[in-house]
């Protein structure tokens, strides 16, 4: 298959003039933000949007202006976790405003679009066939428009909340070609150390991206009878799946958390010193540091 740049003729659709005047728009929009983080796994439901949607909200605390794109157009939920579900989005001449959520975090997701809760995000396509053929085209399309059609303003920080897959992270460099860091969150199950692997290797040396460093999540929890952490899963030495990346902390299991994601409060206003909003808040300050340094 040959890439648009070989089309000896484009049926003149200029698409090479469309394709740069696109990335120009991208690179426009912006330039009003200091630095874009993607939050990613390989592995699925081990706490990326939870921990998009708190660290967001340690780096507003910290008094850093903060912005965050749901980039799992499939599978959204940083709208729910940020309180914002309930907003309709502004459409002006300058671009779509995003959603404001508490300390003035601006949000953008599909779930914004979508009408209805059990509605599905379909791509239209003559057959399905085709539709399946072309899926990852027009999801990277759509977080394209996610991204360049939105009015950020100016931000410090444009945080990106990835769906699973290592495969993912490629169609965001696609856009933001000088993307400032990845966040990579993990368990401590064998299982995901495995596939977590493979996203740092994607990041690191295929892609060349900066890793601000790794979350370990769900690595404790506090014990109701004796007050001391224990281990929620079995895997205790980590040093192998880190391969050499910074840790950047370990975030207990708190059903508290998990209860303030659902109803989309923030968790680190309500709990103030618990040992997930120490442990979150010292995660905010080594990305901030990251890039001050
Ligand atoms: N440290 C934690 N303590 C308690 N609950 C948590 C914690 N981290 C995440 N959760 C909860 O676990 C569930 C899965 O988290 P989340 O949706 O953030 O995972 P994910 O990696 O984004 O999943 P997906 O791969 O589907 O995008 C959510 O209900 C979330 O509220
Ligand atoms: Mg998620």
């Amino acid at each position: 298959m040959k890439s648009y740049k070989e089309l000896p003729d484009d049926a003149g659709s200029n698409i090479i003039g469309q394709v740069t005047a696109q990335a120009n728009r991208l690179s426009q929009r912006l330039s009003t933000v200091k630095h874009t983080v993607a939050i990613m796994s390989g592995k699925g439901g081990v706490g990326k949007s939870a921990i998009t949607a708190n660290i967001a909200t340690a780096l507003s605390l910290m008094g850093c202006t903060v912005g965050i794109v749901d980039a799992d157009i499939n599978g959204p939920s940083i709208a729910k976790m940020m309180g914002v579900r309930n907003i309709t989005l502004e459409y002006t001449k300058s671009g779509v405003l995003p959603a404001i959520s508490h300390l003035g975090i601006k949000i953008i997701s599909m779930d914004l679009i979508l009408s209805e809760d059990d509605a599905p995000v379909m791509w239209n396509a003559q057959t399905q066939k085709d539709a399946f053929t072309w899926r990852s085209t027009m999801e990277v399309g759509a977080l394209r428009e996610f991204i360049g059609d939105t009015e950020w303003g100016d931000l410090d920080f444009l945080l990106l909340d990835l769906p699973p897959g290592s495969d993912r992270l490629p169609n965001v460099v696609e856009l933001i070609p000088n993307l400032g860091g990845v966040v990579v969150v993990t368990i401590p199950s064998e299982i995901s150390q495995l596939i977590v692997k493979k996203s740092i290797t994607m990041a690191r040396d295929i892609l060349k991206v900066p890793i601000i460093g790794v979350v370990e999540n769900m690595a404790f929890y506090m014990c109701k009878h004796c007050g001391e952490p224990e281990p929620l899963f079995s895997v205790q030495d980590t040093s192998d799946y880190k391969l050499n990346e910074n840790t950047l902390g370990k975030i207990p299991f708190d059903p508290k958390l998990s209860l303030c994601n659902d109803s989309g409060t923030p968790y680190l206003s309500e709990y103030l010193n618990t040992p997930a909003t120490e442990a979150i808040t010292e995660i905010a300050h080594k990305i901030q540091n990251f890039f001050n340094s």
